[in-house]
């Protein structure tokens, strides 16, 4: 009965995609590469249609002067749908929830060193800005509130920025977070800066990683620092982040992840270079179905994180 239900689930798997760049470790013949299965990263000269071609992909048209925009459409409705769930702890962002406390931990120590200051005090952050790139609820914004600093939370998707709006005002210490629907792009269109720039599990959903990483780059002061966590694009990542979390477990609905758009560590590392970003330092984030808990590791192979410093030209 249970392996029949296991075998009925596991027919519906959608298969791993072949991407452009390939990892050494990667065990799949190189194909050429199609662009359902893949999605630029590298800025490299890609060829240019005569005229300006349709929208793609679910890439919403750009109306402003820079031509691109961050936002993919269909990686955005699935946010939507699932919008007042952010802060239901047992609810489809469970494992953001469940991973919360390691990634704020991985955060105070790498930026207390970077910026000089105590992880051991309250509220480290105090007197620095930092920008919540993605921040869907909140529940990374509401935290580095606490912790001190001046937060600004943006994200694509409107109703969840109502919610984490809503959800901060419940709260004097988080009600002065700036929420705002907006994407990256905008924001450096507006030339804002941030001492510290937060993107974490966004990189995956963009229409574009290395035109992200550039204006992620672009909103950071030269003395400050982004953090970045995704997911690697390994077998391992497929078989746990996909078939286990969205498939056996139903952690997360069907669908919210594309394994061909995961990055590995080196392609992240070199995206960031290209968009004068250097990678100090990484960590993973490895789950003990035992204790139920996430921990910081040296394991890169399915979550990982990574602290950065912008490079001086
Ligand atoms: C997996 S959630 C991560 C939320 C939050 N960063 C966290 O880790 O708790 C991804 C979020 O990124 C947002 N998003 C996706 N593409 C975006 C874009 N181009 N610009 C801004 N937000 C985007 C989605 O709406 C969603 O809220």
């Amino acid at each position: 009965m249970v392996s029949k239900l296991l075998l009925s689930q596991l027919r519906t798997l959608p298969k791993p995609t072949h991407h452009r760049l390939i990892n050494p470790n990667f065990i799949f013949p190189l194909k050429t590469p199609s662009p359902i299965h893949s999605r630029p990263y590298s800025d490299s000269p890609q060829p240019q249609p005569p005229s300006p071609p349709p929208p793609t992909n679910g890439n919403i048209p750009n109306k402003t002067k820079n031509i691109y925009s961050s936002l993919n459409k269909s990686e955005l409705a699935k946010f939507s749908a699932i919008s007042d769930t952010w802060w239901d702890a047992e609810g489809p962002f469970k494992p953001l929830h469940a991973m919360n406390p390691t990634r704020l931990a991985f955060i105070r120590s790498t930026l207390c060193r970077h910026f000089g200051k105590d992880p051991y005090y309250a509220k480290p952050f105090e007197g620095l800005k930092f920008v919540d790139v993605g921040c869907g609820g909140g529940i990374l914004s509401e935290p580095l509130a606490r912790m001190g600093a001046t937060v600004t939370g943006i994200d694509a998707v409107e109703k969840n920025i109502k919610i984490a709006r809503l959800h901060a005002d419940l709260d004097p210490v988080t009600s002065p977070i700036e929420y705002l629907c907006t994407t990256a792009e905008k924001l450096v269109e507006e030339q804002r800066k941030f001492d510290a720039v937060l993107a974490l599990e966004v990189i995956e959903h963009v229409a574009d990683p290395a035109e992200f990483c550039k204006s992620l780059s672009a909103l950071t002061v030269p003395s400050g620092a982004t953090v970045i966590s995704t997911i690697n694009r390994s077998m391992r990542a497929y078989a746990t982040a996909i078939v286990v979390a969205e498939y056996l477990l139903h952690w997360l609905p069907k669908g919210t992840h594309q394994w061909s758009s995961f990055l590995t560590p080196e392609e992240l590392a070199l995206i960031l270079q290209r968009a004068s970003i250097s990678v100090q330092e990484m960590a993973g984030f490895v789950y003990d179905p035992l204790t139920e808990k996430w921990y910081i590791s040296d394991d890169l192979s399915v979550n990982f994180i990574a602290y950065s410093t912008i490079t001086n030209e």
